[in-house]
């Protein structure tokens, strides 16, 4: 059976980010059968403009290609001002014309700290329900990773994070298909 493929979305472009730490370990601990890729292109995608949507430039035609090559789409992403930041609003806005997230099975980490990234976590929800995601439960959970928590290497070396984190990969690849 062909490996279940799920594209890795951190919502933040920060060096050292805590967000693309927590995906790079989710990467790094990924079982036999799951083939997790890490999107790397958020802070090259240029603003989104309905003029653009039928013919997008490069950055965002590879991003819906790489969304429609995927079984299943995994986000972490930080809370700026309340809400997503607008890199990754920008990026789902991408998504709306193509409808590549359509029925596609998504899930979330939220990995801040002290019960914070509430509002980021919401409105996250609330768009990829508007684009037609189908959040999977058990994969839309809190898993805080604390700042210092993050290695050099850029993963975390945590044993029961990397165990937490890890599960959530396992939990959205049961609800994709392969
Ligand atoms: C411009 C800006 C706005 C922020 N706004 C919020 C906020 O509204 N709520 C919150 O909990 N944290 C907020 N933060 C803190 C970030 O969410 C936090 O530093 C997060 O760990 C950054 O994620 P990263 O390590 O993946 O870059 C903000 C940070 C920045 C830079």
């Amino acid at each position: 059976m062909a490996d279940v493929r799920i594209l890795l979305i951190s919502g933040s472009t920060r060096q050292g980010s805590g967000n693309t730490a927590a995906l790079r370990t989710v990467q790094a601990t990924a079982p036999d059968g799951i083939a997790a890729e890490l999107y790397d292109g958020l802070a090259a995608l240029p603003a989104f403009s309905p003029d653009q949507d039928e013919r997008p430039p490069g950055p965002a035609a590879g991003l819906r290609a790489r969304i429609a090559a995927s079984d299943a789409l995994l986000f972490c992403t930080p809370e700026y001002a309340g809400t997503l930041p607008g890199s990754l609003k920008n990026l789902l806005d991408w998504t709306v014309g193509g409808g590549e997230i359509y029925g596609k099975p998504v899930g979330w980490i939220n990995v801040a700290v002290g019960g914070r990234g509430t509002g980021a976590e919401e409105h996250l929800a609330m768009v990829l329900r508007y684009v037609g995601a189908v959040a999977v439960p058990g994969a839309c959970v809190r898993v805080p990773v604390p700042r210092e928590a993050v290695g050099s290497d850029g993963t975390v070396a945590d044993p029961q994070l990397r165990a937490a984190l890890g599960a959530v990969l396992t939990a959205l690849a049961e609800h994709s298909g392969g």
